[in-house]
């Protein structure tokens, strides 16, 4: 037994091996688990930055500081420009990244977009108050009378100046010098009319709503008006030109002009009549507007901002509209070319642009397209505001450097076509616009100008800053006592006669007529003298044998005693034969 059994030191021994197993495992498993935990950290280090990928896609991106600053360079233009307002990151605004239009690019036009209520027209009030400062005049259709606050400085609040703050907007109370127009004397304000002529065939088919083939054959009346020296000033004028080639006077000149046919002429006739019956009459006229009275500056240097009033649009959307682009294409006829300056001349608010798009004929649709494509070096800019950039015709639209879209609606199938189509209108950016357009708050908009460089400014959400004139209606006083005293009321308050075709016409047929009396005086007189003439043959014809007798030639004598000598001899002869 004592063989067997280990000696104490190996027991000692084997003691010791036992407890350095047991520190070896141990330590292992601790290693082990550090390993697991670190494995996990890792793990969760994976999914964490996964998650922050996945954020960068939310519509709140982008928040890293990279694309930040992406975003800040985006906008940090040289020389001076219109602050818009400032980037929203996470729903809050960074005042230290201000989003903003060069003011050299103004005339690369640009499109103010979004549903009902949700800033376009305060986002049209701060750009034009900025546009006016900066010394450069504006011109603004005043549709729904809610710009007309620009005329009055704006009211405080804590919660504007909050918002201000925010935004980095150094907010004070500014009224913009104003100058009220209204078209033809309807409303307060200057009175605006246009010729007839001026006004042309083509926009005067849209706003009498005529077809392709009326719209021809007006344009083939305007020409024979021009070629036969007749004015059309006024409606009237107008219709005394069609009426006459209605008329069986004006049917050889009908005829003459060829390709307009009689139909189509009584058509336009009717036309005329119920358009000039409904009042819209007295939009043409002289003295006509000249356009050039709105490139005017203040006494500081500041632009003007004229104001066209544009009451109960909805009654005459064609009439209002086209009327602006009346305005816009003689601005082009008349302006001189000036190619890219540092700022433009003139900006032109283009407000409910959607009225001057619809139903437009292929015609007119070329006439703005032209327009809006050509101006731009006559130093205007155009900014249309209206409620999706489907409303613009894609030529237009390929034509707007600046796009400032608010919060669009997705609540029906066709909101959300509307949307997609919007956002298929936008260049690529790191925002799921499709969610942001409709997440954006009143008075937010997503962003992008042509920059400096004439490429697009990165896509930015962007709180729009506050108007400094008033966001109320300027007081129907106000308007009032400031159109009483505007130097340009002695000039187009008066409606002139004119010389115009009605006139001419008129007179035309006023000598005619008299010339047909005439002619039929003449003829009863000389029908008379006939008469009188035939009553006294005797007398008169005795007379004249008595002087004719006395006035014969020795000759005629001689023959006619010759005759009656022959006579004489022949009766001899008869008798004797009978005897
Ligand atoms: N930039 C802004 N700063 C402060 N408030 C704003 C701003 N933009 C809009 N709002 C608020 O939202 C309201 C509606 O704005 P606005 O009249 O500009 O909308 P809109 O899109 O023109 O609407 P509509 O389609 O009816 O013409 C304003 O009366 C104002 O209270
Ligand atoms: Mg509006």
């Amino acid at each position: 037994m004592t063989q067997s059994d280990p000696a104490p030191e190996e027991v000692v021994e084997a003691e010791r091996a036992a407890a350095e197993a047991k520190a070896a495992a141990e330590e292992a498993q601790r290693r082990a688990e550090e390993l697991a935990a670190a494995a996990q950290a890792a793990r969760r280090d994976a999914e964490e930055s996964a998650a922050d990928e996945r954020t960068n896609d939310d519509p709140t991106a982008p928040d890293d500081d990279e694309s930040i600053a992406a975003i800040r360079a985006g906008y940090a233009f040289d020389g001076p420009a219109l602050e818009i307002g400032a980037l929203v990151v996470d729903g809050r605004a960074r005042p230290d990244v201000p989003v903003r239009i060069p003011f050299g690019m103004l005339n690369r036009h640009g499109l103010i977009a979004g549903a009902t209520g949700t800033g376009k027209t305060k986002t049209l009030q701060v750009l034009a108050e900025q546009v006016a400062a900066g010394g450069v005049p504006v011109f603004a259709a005043d549709i729904k009378g809610d710009l007309s606050g620009i005329a009055t400085p704006g009211e405080s609040s804590d919660k504007l100046l909050e918002r201000t703050r925010g935004i980095g907007q150094d907010w004070r109370p500014t009224a913009s010098t104003t100058e009220f127009y209204c078209l033809g004397g309807l409303g307060t304000g200057v009175p605006i009319r246009a010729t007839i002529e001026a006004f042309g065939p083509t926009l005067l088919s849209k706003v009498l709503e005529l077809n392709a083939t009326q719209e021809s054959s007006l344009a083939l009346v305007f020409h024979y008006a021009r070629k036969s020296g007749l004015r059309l000033v006024t409606v009237d004028d107008l219709r005394a030109v069609v009426a006459f080639l209605d008329s069986d006077e004006g049917k050889p000149e009908l005829k003459a002009i060829g390709g307009l046919s009689s139909a189509t002429v009584g058509v336009i006739l009717r036309k005329l009549v119920a358009f000039a019956d409904s009042g819209a009459d007295v939009f043409f006229g002289e003295p006509a507007f000249d356009v050039t009275d709105v490139l005017r500056t203040d006494d500081d240097g500041a632009g003007i901002v004229s104001l066209l009033e544009v009451p109960g649009v909805q009654d005459r959307p064609e009439l209002f509209s086209t009327f602006l682009m009346y305005l816009l294409r003689e601005l082009f006829s008349t302006l001189p070319e000036v190619g890219d300056t540092d700022k433009p001349k003139l900006v032109f608010f283009f407000d409910e642009a959607h009225l001057l798009f619809r139903d437009a004929s292929k015609e007119f649709l070329e006439i703005v397209v032209q327009t809006v494509r050509l101006i731009r070096s006559k130093g205007v800019g155009v900014f249309f505001v209206t409620q999706t950039p489907k409303d613009v015709p894609d030529d237009v639209l390929a034509q707007l450097g600046s796009r400032i879209q608010h919060q669009l609606r997705a609540h029906t199938p066709q909101d959300a076509k509307a949307l997609r189509a919007t956002v298929s209108t936008y260049p690529h950016s790191h925002y799921d616009l499709e969610e942001v357009l409709t997440q954006l708050a009143t008075g937010e908009a997503i962003v992008t100008v042509m920059n400096d460089k004439g490429a697009p400014s990165p896509v930015a959400w962007t709180r729009v800053r506050a108007p400094q004139g008033s966001m109320d209606p300027t007081p129907a006083e106000t308007i009032a006592a400031t159109v009483e005293t505007s130097p340009l009321g002695a000039k187009y308050a008066a409606v002139e006669t004119t010389d115009g075709a009605a006139s001419v016409l008129a007179e035309r047929s006023r000598a005619a007529a008299a010339e047909a009396s005439a002619a039929a005086e003449r003829d009863r007189t000389a029908r008379e003298a006939e008469r009188l003439e035939r009553q006294a043959p005797k007398t008169s014809t005795s007379s004249t044998g008595r002087r004719r007798s006395t006035r014969m030639s020795p000759v005629e004598r001689a023959i006619g005693e010759a005759s009656r000598t022959a006579a004489r001899e022949i009766v001899k002869a008869i008798f004797k034969k009978r005897r």
